[in-house]
């Protein structure tokens, strides 16, 4: 960046972040997400690192927390409450422990505590001769506000310490919080009453702890865990983890996932294991905070800027960055479904550089309050296609909400939106969008072959040299290397893949073929049920619906398909080119830790397709089925999750599963 521009872009993120905070934490109505607000601050720090005369002392970056508002007293903290540095990455973990290995020396060992980082907010509460005598918001980590009438009120607070026999003064520190079955709650109740919901537990929790009136904090469902102890003259404490103990033996409630341990590399495997967890608390936690366990060590680390040495917040997916939304661009899926996805400025995502992103549809994007022009969040959980989660500020840049086009981009037909369903659909069946999107769903999904990608579909498709999927297999090398792109290897690397791939299973085959409504799961129990093409062809509804899962608007789908003439000449062709047509040792049913049971797979999935969770199950022999029944062991919502089925596995008593059970489920196995 030239000097001129950094200094403009640091004045620029100065004034957004200031304001931010104010509207954070003096009035509790937030104008970006913290995630947003994490990745301007990073590069407001990054730009002042690089030109430090660029640091001005009203740079948010120069303050350790929250400006301190006029409504309560203020008092100072008898120790300060720093703030945490964070850690994304495994290889960060690992070198801030070698980090602190050096520092205290050779040899010495070091232990660790990990606690989940509740989302709430630090609030220090002072006891004196064992009375709760003053509870206080961390403020700017020096001086907070005297909030003590209203943490009177939260239940989990102990007014007395249990036990007692501690004389002196003693600072408890933890953090407020609200569960999210109350937020739930309360933002159901601030609606029904025509008031603004809160935008998020944190806020609720800090909204509610700030009240002036102690009775509406009161009504409020907060809680309360505590994470450590600041001044404690008079208590013999050596390590935190005894500190944990000693609080929870005097009634405070301490974390029942805390964890201790010897290692670094235990450490790792812990914070990784709580992302798991995560899905299953009744609290937000926005990480995993990571402390040095022995206080002398804590001691001899010392701090830098108010930050502690000693402890680390190690944040895990999701991992975002800002971006400028360009455009909303519409693609036809092979189904005819009308997908919008977003063309944005490049950006670096946790080491990745992604410049588009998938949209659902018009009333998802428009109910996030998307807009092309926009500064958009995106997220990446996982190594998965990006989303986008909101705008990114209050400067608001695109104007016009998203509409989807009322014609089919690709052949202008009208376009319809079935009743009840999300996705507007081309219904032409003749639509080119379909042809070249099963193309691709053959190539890069069915039949899975190496060392073509869709950008070659896609051009094959455009020079009018591969047009259908029998096309594909009359390919030549010569054709091939007259794009640009292909060598003399690399076209005869891909040739002997298309031809390697007429071997691919007879269900992979079905599923190629674009049948409407066959996904994965269909074609194998198709596959499995008939076991030849030919009793397929010949099939009626009436038969159809004896194959497990297969309903009667399905089956007559499947029928009319094999009914019409075209499509028998694309089943004659490929079987005369040496395809698969029969059933073989693949449509065997897998045996393995989950044989005996049922899973049905519904919604879009983060961090897998649909295809990938049902063959996942049913590698390790689970059944796995498009209808839910009484017989279902569980359904694995996604998100947009067909209603129906919803409605079935809830009447039946199913468990409902969510991504991360799925991952636990998969990853336990
Ligand atoms: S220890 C020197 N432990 O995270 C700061 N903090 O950035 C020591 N938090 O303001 C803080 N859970 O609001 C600690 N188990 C935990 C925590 C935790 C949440 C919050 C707290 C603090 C912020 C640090």
């Amino acid at each position: 960046m030239a000097p001129s521009d950094a200094r403009a872009r640091a004045a620029e993120l100065r004034e957004l972040l200031n304001r931010a905070l104010i509207a954070y934490h003096v009035d509790d109505d937030p104008i970006m997400e913290d995630a947003a607000y994490d990745v301007l601050y990073d590069e407001l720090a990054g730009i002042e690192a690089e030109s430090p005369d660029l640091v001005t002392p009203d740079s948010p970056t120069q303050r350790v927390g929250a400006p301190v508002s006029d409504r309560f007293r203020k008092v100072r903290h008898r120790t300060p409450m720093g703030s945490l540095d964070k850690v994304t990455t495994d290889e960060a973990i690992a070198k801030w422990a070698e980090d602190v290995g050096r520092r205290l020396g050779t040899g010495e060992p070091v232990a660790f505590v990990l606690e989940p980082k509740i989302d709430g907010l630090a609030i220090n509460l002072t006891y004196t001769d064992n009375v709760l005598a003053q509870g206080a918001t961390r403020g700017d980590g020096v001086e907070g506000e005297d909030v003590s009438p209203n943490l009177r009120t939260i239940r989990t607070i102990p007014l007395a310490m249990v036990g007692g026999g501690v004389p002196g003064t003693i600072e408890v520190r933890g953090e407020v919080y609200m569960p999210l079955s109350g937020f739930r709650a309360l933002n159901e109740r601030l609606v029904a009453e025509g008031k603004k919901p809160t935008p998020n537990p944190r806020n609720a929790a800090a909204g509610s702890l700030r009240q002036k009136d102690p009775s509406v904090t009161a009504s409020r469902p907060l809680s309360f865990w505590a994470y450590g102890v600041g001044a404690h003259a008079g208590v013999e404490l050596v390590t935190h983890w005894e500190a944990l103990q000693w609080l929870k033996g005097h009634g405070f409630p301490i974390n029942p996932f805390a964890e201790r341990v010897e290692t670094v590399e235990e450490v790792a495997a812990r914070a990784h294991a709580w992302e798991v967890r995560r899905a299953e608390l009744d609290y937000e936690i926005d990480g995993i905070v990571i402390k040095v366990d022995a206080f002398d060590q804590q001691a001899r680390l010392g701090s830098l800027h108010e930050r502690p040495r000693f402890a680390r917040a190690f944040k895990w997916a999701p991992m975002t960055a800002v971006t400028r939304l360009e455009k909303i661009a519409i693609r036809v899926g092979r189904t005819g479904a009308l997908n919008p996805w977003a063309i944005l400025a490049p950006v670096e995502v946790g080491g990745v550089t992604i410049s588009r992103a998938t949209l659902h549809n018009e009333e998802d994007i428009n109910r996030k309050e998307i807009r092309e022009g926009d500064d958009v969040i995106v997220q990446r959980a996982g190594d998965v296609i990006p989303q986008i989660v909101g705008p990114a500020g209050p400067h608001r840049k695109g104007t016009r909400r998203f509409r989807m086009p009322e014609r089919c981009p690709l052949c202008g037909t009208a376009v319809v939106k079935p009743e009840g369903e999300a996705m507007h659909r081309c219904p032409n069946r003749a639509c080119p969008s379909r042809g070249l999107e099963t193309l691709i769903n053959w190539v890069m999904a069915a039949a899975d072959i190496e060392g073509v990608g869709e950008q070659t579909v896609r051009t094959l498709w455009d020079e009018g040299i591969v047009r259908s999927i029998p096309e594909l297999y009359r390919l030549t090398r010569e054709k091939l290397t007259e794009l640009d792109g292909f060598a003399e290897t690399s076209a005869g690397n891909a040739v002997a893949a298309i031809e390697a791939s007429k071997a691919i299973p007879f269900s992979r085959v079905l599923f190629g073929l674009n049948i409407p409504d066959v996904g994965w799961v269909t074609a194998q129990t198709l596959a499995r049920h008939f076991g030849t093409v030919d009793a397929l062809v010949h099939a009626t509804q009436e038969e159809l619906v004896e194959a497990e899962g297969i309903g009667p608007e399905r089956a007559e789908a499947i029928a009319e398909w094999f009914r019409d003439e075209d499509n028998r000449r694309l089943v004659d062709e490929l079987r005369s080119l040496g395809l698969r047509f029969e059933a073989g040792e693949e449509e065997r049913p897998a045996e393995g830790p989950l044989t005996g049971s049922r899973y049905v797979v519904t919604g879009t999935l983060e961090s897998m397709t649909r295809e990938q969770a049902e063959a996942a199950l049913e590698a390790l022999g689970a059944k796995v089925s498009d209808s839910v029944s009484s017989k279902t062991t569980g359904i694995v919502v996604g998100e947009e999750p067909g209603r129906s089925k919803l409605a079935k596995a809830e009447k039946a008593g199913v468990p409902l599963l969510t991504e991360a059970d799925l991952v636990a489920l998969l990853g336990r196995r």
